[in-house]
């Protein structure tokens, strides 16, 4: 794993502490509607300000192109301030006069929420005079925002490389960083993968890495009928991806001559429409009819894979295996978490989690609590499953100086 400064380590008492956070929250009527990612900062932001930091917040809201008062942070602030505490300051804006003025009258310990950093377009350009602007309000730079380190932005990239500030993961990140070194850098062997989720075209990278790292990939999901197809399987009236059946073909091939074990359904339930609560079967995979639907996977399959957990030791898990928001096509998914929280809960498995559907799922199934680690991040814990090293972490990684000769 790189090495990456520690938060402890930091002298903050007095200095301007600049935090990249992720409050991109789902909001409804004006309120924050699921504050996970507020309560994921929360340790850092008491940290750094009961040790008399002056703590900066930055971070990006939806996806505006310009000010616009209806993408504004302000109304998450409330929610910030109930969960650390204490009262939350807030600037109109998170450069220039306004936010210059507001971190000048901050005392040691106060918290500021500067706005949007998607009001202005150097952000998403990753733009270096934007980025100046931002690091000139800080001393020393955290970032917490897991769930954003896939975008190359100016609050979580420029402002590192085009400043001297010293840049720590928070407390957040940094257990992101960790789970992800813990499931593949140094896991506990056998390692079993499921990838799930509609679409094939999504997940062709994750599951060309994934075969180099674990011993099982579980393919489940609408994506797993596109390699049913490739196998010479009839799949009736379900979700496939055509153009990718020589793809999927390609990967059961790379499985198979690395010696890994790839497991598809052999059982589905099926249905004539997707909708709740509607007649289902349950079939082999070899009587799926001309006019199914395959929403779930089966008792066997589930059976199955089971049996590949209990054997496991650790579990990276993304993507649902049906259709779970629609009842009773949850049922699949909400067996195989259990059993894998079950596991971990025993001491048997340690297992990894993310993607917006796979948390929602676990929520489901009332098990998030009983899961080793479930990633904030949805592209985030993707592309780190990819292999790649994400924009925002990459500012973190401390450079490695190599020992001179007879060092
Ligand atoms: C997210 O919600 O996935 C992150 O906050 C990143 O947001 P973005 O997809 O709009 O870049
Ligand atoms: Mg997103």
């Amino acid at each position: 794993m790189p090495t990456f400064r520690s938060l402890e380590d930091a002298n903050v008492n007095g200095k301007r502490v600049l935090v990249r956070v992720d409050l991109n929250v789902p909001m409804q009527d004006g309120k924050v509607s699921d504050s996970t990612r507020i309560q994921e900062i929360v340790p850092t932001l008491v940290e750094l300000a009961d040790k008399g930091a002056r703590v900066i917040l930055l971070s990006h809201f939806d996806r505006p192109k310009r000010p616009d008062p209806k993408y504004s942070l302000r109304p998450v602030v409330p929610e910030i301030a109930r969960l650390v505490k204490r009262p939350v300051g807030f600037a109109e804006d998170c450069i220039g006069p306004k936010a210059e003025r507001a971190i000048a009258a901050m005392k040691d310990g106060d918290i500021l929420c500067l706005e949007n950093t998607r009001f202005h377009p150097g952000e998403e350009k990753n733009d270096e005079e934007f980025a100046a602007k931002l690091a000139a309000l800080g001393d020393i730079f955290v970032d917490d925002a897991f769930s954003a380190a896939h975008r190359e932005h100016a609050s979580n990239s420029a402002i590192v490389t085009v400043s001297n500030l010293i840049a720590y993961p928070g407390r957040a990140m940094k257990s992101e960083l960790d789970a992800l070194a813990r499931a593949f850098e140094h896991p506990r062997h056998p390692v079993t993968a499921i990838v799930g989720g509609a679409k094939v075209s999504t997940k062709l990278e994750l599951l060309g890495h994934l075969l180099t790292k674990v011993e099982t990939l579980i393919i489940g999901g609408a994506m797993a009928n596109t390699f049913l197809v490739a196998q010479g399987k009839a799949v009736g009236k379900s979700l496939y991806e055509s153009d990718l059946v020589a793809a999927a073909r390609d990967i059961m091939a790379k499985a198979k001559s690395l010696g890994r074990e790839a497991v598809l359904p052999v059982d589905a339930v099926v249905a004539k429409t997707l909708a709740a609560h509607v007649p289902t079967r349950v079939v082999s995979m070899d009587e799926v009819g001309a006019t199914d639907m395959i929403l779930d996977i089966g008792p066997r399959t589930v059976e199955h894979v089971v049996s590949v957990l209990a054997r496991s030791k650790t579990l990276v898990w993304n993507g649902p295996f049906g259709a779970f928001e629609h009842e009773p096509f949850d049922n699949g998914t909400i067996e195989v978490a259990e059993a894998a929280a079950e596991l971990t809960a025993a001491g048997k498995l340690i297992s990894f989690a993310g993607g917006g559907d796979t948390v929602a799922a676990l929520n489901l199934a009332s098990v998030k609590h009983r899961i080793t680690h479930v990633s904030t991040g949805g592209g985030a814990f993707l592309e780190s499953l990819e292999g790649k090293t994400l924009p925002g972490v990459k500012v973190l990684i401390v450079p490695q100086t190599s020992p001179l000769p007879g060092e």
